[in-house]
């Protein structure tokens, strides 16, 4: 369930630089639906800078090794985008924990376990990003899809930016996987 609070006054009063149609969408519970969001896939964000270390350290090939440090930068440039959006909007971040990310990391940190020492780690390693982009997709899908119903025109950009860049990342683990990762776990 969405707490919801009293936004009216506070809505009224912030971004001056907001037109009247964006100040009439700040006080329904789609927005506050889009900051919880927000607050989910920004700590689900801080939760892989401090993971892609590990994987890039762990990884055996150096096209992943650079893969998953690129993807690093890209990370922290994701997180900053939504502080810088929440803040365009006049509303800032409340704390949570992404319990979804903290899975899919648990069960990386797994996989990588059994796998290290053996040929296949690699492709351990790309299943499990893998896994952590396409939750990253589906929720900054939605965040656009949210945003441009609600008229939040410099949010859709920010958040458009940060997905094209999941997606891409999702495409280049597939073509690290499909060139080397996955022959070299089959020919052991
Ligand atoms: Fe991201
Ligand atoms: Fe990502």
């Amino acid at each position: 369930m969405i707490k919801r609070n009293s936004k009216q006054n506070k809505s009224r009063l912030s971004g001056s630089n907001m037109n009247q149609d964006q100040n009439e969408n700040m006080d329904n519970d789609l927005h506050e639906l889009f900051l919880e969001e927000c607050a989910d896939i920004y700590n689900a964000e801080q939760q892989l800078i401090k993971a892609l270390p590990k994987m890039a350290k762990a990884a055996e090939s150096d096209e992943l090794r650079r893969g998953f440090e690129e993807h690093l930068e890209q990370t922290r440039e994701h997180a900053s985008r939504l502080e810088q959006l929440v803040e365009q909007l006049g509303e800032s971040l409340k704390r949570k924990t992404c319990q979804a990310m903290k899975g899919l990391i648990e069960e990386g940190e797994e996989i990588m376990k059994e796998q290290k020492g053996t040929s296949a780690l690699d492709a351990a390693l790309i299943s499990a990003a893998q896994k952590v982009e396409h939750y990253e997709i589906a929720s900054y899908g939605t965040l656009v899809t949210w945003a441009e119903q609600m008229g939040h025109d410099e949010a859709v950009e920010l958040l458009r930016e940060t997905l094209q860049e999941e997606k891409s990342t999702d495409e280049k683990l597939t073509q690290v996987a499909e060139s080397r990762a996955n022959q070299k776990a089959e020919s052991q």
